[in-house]
């Protein structure tokens, strides 16, 4: 098979180092891919925006397959155009890919289905949404409605930090996706992300994973797209992801499909596992990044295999083999992510931590500059370990990153603490 893969991050590098074990793969192209992927890829310069241009190279080329990673194409839907053009597609349809693009219409299927989330008010001005978190109180989250690159979240703790965070909804910081406001109860315990692989039929129980949200050691600092991972998340349970399945999943795969909407390509369940049992925070429409990066290092299974059968609504019969040991990645990012990250800084000693035993550096943002390997985005590189426990794989992952010389880059020195608490009391 011919596959062309869209994006340029680390979780895009897993996705080919995966497909690139299996021996269905002829060629495999990525738009645009970094250095990391071209070891398994031949990159292509494509406007991914200009869906007529992907699929005259989709033609050209004879791709079988696109796999789109991240969520703002198919937000814009590529799957949609690619497919009239005859060309098969991993990924949601656009109408589909509102489960991310619009934290409305999620909240309204949560309603109409009985899934279990936070309660919310939706708002499109400032004085009514103030209004109802002067009735609420604090804590309380506020949510630019559409697509904001992550950054469109406020989990406020204060009233003050609530209505500032509306302030700058309204007053255009997130552009269109802050016109609309989903304002929501604060929900407490702990989070987890639940991946299914999707045919618009059948969703397929994918694997889990727990991510660390804040920039610094201890869960501090500002939100970012993701300092670390670990899977698989305690907290998923064989009974928990029963529950999700039955409360959370299979309402959507239902109301997708009732609404002409049916939903294929990789579902992935934002959860707060509360007292109460499994809420769901958000969908995204993708496989997170990072926790894909430690999804594949688990998958026994032929990823392209998989792919094709969610592609041809043919997972009913499928079932999916991880390894038993855990994974972990470390997001080594450049100095100032996230607010600004200082590009360029060299990069080395990769290939000798990359060396090292059950271990994957991924590249996220990084560039060859002058034959050097250089800092090219906020999170730079995922270092990837594999381990008969956390304990083991975080040990490992971090021997790596000691090896990679670049004093401009930094790291959460605790990725995976909860789950080794949890090892220790064990
Ligand atoms: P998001 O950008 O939607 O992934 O949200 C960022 C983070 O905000 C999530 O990972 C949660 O930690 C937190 N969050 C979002 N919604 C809620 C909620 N209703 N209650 C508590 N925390 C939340
Ligand atoms: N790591 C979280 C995400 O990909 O959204």
């Amino acid at each position: 098979m011919n596959v062309l893969l869209i994006g340029s991050g680390g979780r895009e590098h897993a996705l080919a180092w995966k497909m690139a074990a299996s021996p269905m793969l002829t060629q495999l192209y990525a738009a645009p891919g970094n250095p990391g992927v071209a070891a398994y890829a031949a990159l292509v310069k494509l406007d991914v925006a200009d869906h007529a241009a992907v699929a005259a190279f989709c033609r050209e080329k004879r791709i079988d397959l696109v796999v789109v990673g991240p969520e703002a194409p198919l937000v814009a839907g590529i799957a949609d155009d690619l497919r009239a053009e005859g060309i098969r597609v991993f990924g949601p349809s656009k109408a589909a890919a509102r489960l991310e693009g619009s934290k409305s219409f999620t909240k309204e299927l949560c309603d109409r289905y009985g899934i279990p989330t936070a309660a919310y008010g939706r708002f499109d001005n400032l004085e009514a949404a103030r209004a109802y978190v002067k009735e609420k109180g604090a804590p309380i989250v506020i949510k630019a409605d559409g697509l904001a690159a992550g950054k469109g979240v406020t989990v406020a703790i204060t009233e003050k930090e609530a209505l500032a965070a509306l302030e700058a909804c309204f007053d255009g910081s997130f552009g269109a996706a802050g016109a609309e406001v989903v304002i929501e109860e604060f929900l407490t315990g702990e989070e987890a992300s639940f991946f299914c692989l999707c045919d618009g039929r059948t969703a397929l129980p994918f694997g889990t994973a727990q991510d660390h949200k804040r920039v610094a050691d201890g869960d501090t600092g500002p939100n970012t797209g993701g300092m670390g991972a670990y899977s698989p998340a305690p907290v998923m349970t064989p009974e928990m992801i029963e529950r999700t399945m039955r409360e959370i999943i299979e309402p959507t795969m239902r109301g997708m499909a009732e609404m002409g909407a049916p939903y294929s390509g990789i579902l992935f369940a934002g959860l707060m596992i509360t007292d109460q049992g499994p809420k769901l925070i958000e969908y995204n429409v993708r496989f997170g990044d990072p926790e894909c990066q430690v999804l594949m290092m688990r998958l026994k299974d032929d990823l392209l295999v998989l792919l094709n059968a969610a592609t041809d609504g043919q997972l009913a019969h499928m079932s999916v083999r991880w390894r038993d040991e855990a994974a972990l990645t470390v997001v080594m990012a450049a100095r100032g992510y996230p607010a600004a990250p200082e590009k360029g800084s060299v990069i080395e000693g990769v290939d000798v931590a990359a060396a090292l035993e059950d271990v994957e550096i991924f590249h996220a943002g990084t560039a060859i500059n002058a034959g050097a390997l250089v800092a090219n985005g906020g999170r730079v590189l995922n270092v990837t370990a594999i381990g008969k426990t956390v304990a083991e794989a975080q040990k490992r992952a971090y021997e790596a990153v000691d090896l990679i010389d670049w004093p401009q880059g930094f790291c959460r020195r605790d990725i995976g603490w909860r789950a080794v608490e949890r090892e220790e009391q064990a």
